[in-house]
C-alpha cells in the first residue's frame, strides 16, 4: 500500500536524530572530568596543524571546539588574531587563563560548533583538533566551517581515523555508551571519503596526510588512570561498565599501541591531518 506524504514525513522525522538533545548530552559528557589534563596530548597535533595551514602573523584564525585553547594558543604565538570557541564554559575559562599566563590576547567564546556566532567569511583559517568532529549534526558543522572561512582561506583539521589508537579507543567507548541511532561516527572525519563528502563542492583543494602523534605516560596504568580521571567520554563509559571491564578493555588498547621499551608508555596515535582551501 502506498504511504501518504504525511506518513513519509512522519517516518522521516522518526529517523532524524534529535540533534539538540544529543548535543546537550554530549556537552554534559565533555564537562565531566577536566579535559585540560588530556589536552597536553594534543599539543603535537596543534603545532603540526598550524604549520600545515601555514598560518601567518596578522591572519584571523578560528579554533573550533578549542577545549582549553591549545591550538588557539599555538596560532596566537604566530601573531595571528585568534578566536577560540567551545561549548564547555570551564574549558573556555581555562583557555582564557592560559592566554593571560602567556600575556597573549585571544578571544575565547562559549558556543556551539553547529551554530558559529560569526558572520560569513570572517576568518582566513579555521582549525579544529579532535573537536568539531564530535558535533552530532556533521553536515551542519561542516557548513558552518565553510561559511565562516573566507574564499581562498584554509580549513585545517586534525581528525581521529577509524583505525589505530583513536579508532580502537572510540570503538571500545561505543560498546559501553552506544551512539544514538542514525548518528554518523565522528571517525567519518578521519577518512578521505568522509572529508570529501562533508566539505563537498565548496573547496578548491584538499590535502590529506596520516601522521603519528606519540603520547607519553609513566606507565600503561598511569595512561589508563589519566583517561579514567579526566576524559569525559571515558568517565561516562566507565560508569556504564560492570566492575573493571571498561578499564581492562581500554588497557588492552593502550598496550596494543605502546611502542616503549621500558616501564613507561609511549602510545602511538595516528591522526588525519587535512588542509582544505575554501573555494
Ligand atoms: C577531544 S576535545 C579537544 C579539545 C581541543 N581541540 C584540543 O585539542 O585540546 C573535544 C572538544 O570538543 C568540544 N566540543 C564537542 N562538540 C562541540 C560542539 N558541538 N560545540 C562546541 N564544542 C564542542 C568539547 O567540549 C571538547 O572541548
Amino acid at each position: 500500500m502506498p504511504i501518504s506524504s504525511e506518513q513519509a514525513t512522519h517516518d522521516r522525522d522518526q529517523h532524524t536524530p534529535d540533534f539538540a538533545t544529543i548535543t546537550a548530552r554530549q556537552q554534559e559528557t565533555w564537562s565531566e572530568g577536566d579535559f585540560h589534563q588530556i589536552a597536553r596530548l594534543n599539543v603535537v597535533m596543534a603545532e603540526a596543524l598550524c604549520e600545515a595551514a601555514d598560518l601567518r602573523g596578522g591572519e584571523r584564525v578560528l579554533d573550533v571546539a578549542c577545549g582549553s585553547g591549545t591550538a588557539a594558543l599555538v596560532a596566537a604565538r604566530r601573531y595571528c588574531d585568534v578566536t577560540g570557541l567551545d561549548y564547555v564554559e570551564s574549558l573556555i575559562e581555562r583557555a582564557r587563563s592560559r592566554a593571560r599566563a602567556e600575556a597573549m590576547d585571544v578571544d575565547f567564546v562559549v558556543g556551539d560548533a553547529q551554530e558559529l556566532p560569526f558572520p560569513d567569511a570572517s576568518f582566513d583559517a579555521v582549525l579544529s583538533v579532535y573537536g568539531v568532529q564530535f558535533a552530532p549534526n556533521q553536515e551542519r558543522a561542516a557548513r558552518e566551517l565553510l561559511r565562516v572561512c573566507k574564499p581562498g582561506g584554509r580549513i585545517a583539521l586534525a581528525s581521529p581515523p577509524p583505525f589505530g589508537w583513536s579508532g580502537d579507543f572510540f570503538a571500545v567507548n561505543a560498546k559501553y555508551v552506544p551512539p544514538p541511532a542514525g548518528l554518523a561516527s565522528p571517525l567519518r572525519w578521519g577518512t578521505a571519503e568522509g572529508l570529501r563528502s562533508l566539505l563537498g563542492a565548496d573547496i578548491a583543494s584538499l590535502d590529506i596526510q596520516e601522521r603519528p602523534a606519540y603520547q607519553y605516560f609513566r606507565s600503561i596504568d598511569h595512561a589508563v588512570d589519566v583517561f579514567l580521571t579526566h576524559f569525559g567520554p571515558a568517565i561516562k563509559a566507565s560508569a556504564a561498565s560492570e566492575d573493571g571491564h571498561y578499564r581492562n578493555h581500554i588497557e588492552d588498547v593502550f598496550r596494543r599501541y605502546d611502542r616503549g621499551d621500558d616501564a613507561s608508555a609511549v602510545i602511538e596515535n595516528t591522526y588525519l591531518l587535512s588542509v582544505a582551501e575554501r573555494a
